[in-house]
């Protein structure tokens, strides 16, 4: 990853704007535009400690997006199932702790989007590469319902699958960006959700990727 160019970026970045999404679902345009540089190198520092993985579904699948987590408990699935677990199975160490850019930027969206006090345990983060694609699910592991869930983009712009609360209802497609950010509860925090097979790109941070935060209250 390369820095030199994050000033140029933030130069262009548009005004921040809010997309209504659905009923307490929205976009917050550019929202981590102003924290770029420090979310990139926590990442990479993460990363270091519990390295990107392709998981297996419970059906046998490998996940096309690579994975890790940091926080108090992380996303996890195998054979088994899904759960939420405070050790990395894969070092066997607990997960990276989350770092407070990762905090603080998770928080202030929320409460930007009328959810304040969010204080997340839990931070997936998924790295889609060209041709990665998130099949349309729930976010229904987490034993509180109340918290909303906030997911930050980073790197390669794509294709964000937002449907309602059947997934039969048919999903409305977003562009989602560089920096920006959707918040969905409420009303909304069980609506099915994914992300269309990324197009190819080479995006001046983040290469041929796309890097997506997940914040959640787990436990
Ligand atoms: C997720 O649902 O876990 C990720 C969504 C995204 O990558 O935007
Ligand atoms: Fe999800």
């Amino acid at each position: 990853m390369t820095f030199d160019l994050f000033d140029n970026l933030a130069e262009a970045a548009p005004e921040p704007a809010i997309e209504p999404l659905g009923d307490g679902a929205m976009v917050l345009r550019a929202f981590a535009r102003a924290r770029e540089e420090a979310l990139a190198r926590a990442i990479a520092a993460i990363a270091e400690a519990a390295p990107f993985r392709h998981l297996i579904t419970p059906g046998g699948f490998r996940m096309s997006v690579a994975m890790t987590n940091c926080g108090k408990v992380g996303w996890v699935s195998d054979r088994t199932g899904y759960r939420y677990d405070p050790v990395d199975p894969q070092t066997q160490r607990p997960w990276p702790a989350m770092p407070p850019v990762f905090a603080e930027l998770a928080r202030d969206a929320a409460a930007r989007a009328g959810y304040p006090g969010f204080a997340p345990d839990a931070c997936l983060i998924n790295r889609y590469a060209p041709g990665s694609r998130l099949s349309l699910h729930q976010d229904r592991d987490e034993l509180d319902l109340d918290a909303p869930i906030v997911s930050v983009s980073l790197g390669l712009p794509a294709v964000f699958l937002f449907g309602g609360l059947r997934r039969a209802d048919r999903p409305a497609r977003v562009r989602v960006a560089h920096g920006d950010v959707v918040v969905w509860g409420g009303p909304s925090r069980l609506a099915y959700h994914g992300v269309a097979p990324l197009a190819d790109g080479d995006h001046p941070a983040f290469g041929r990727a796309r890097l997506n935060l997940t914040f959640r209250k787990a436990r």
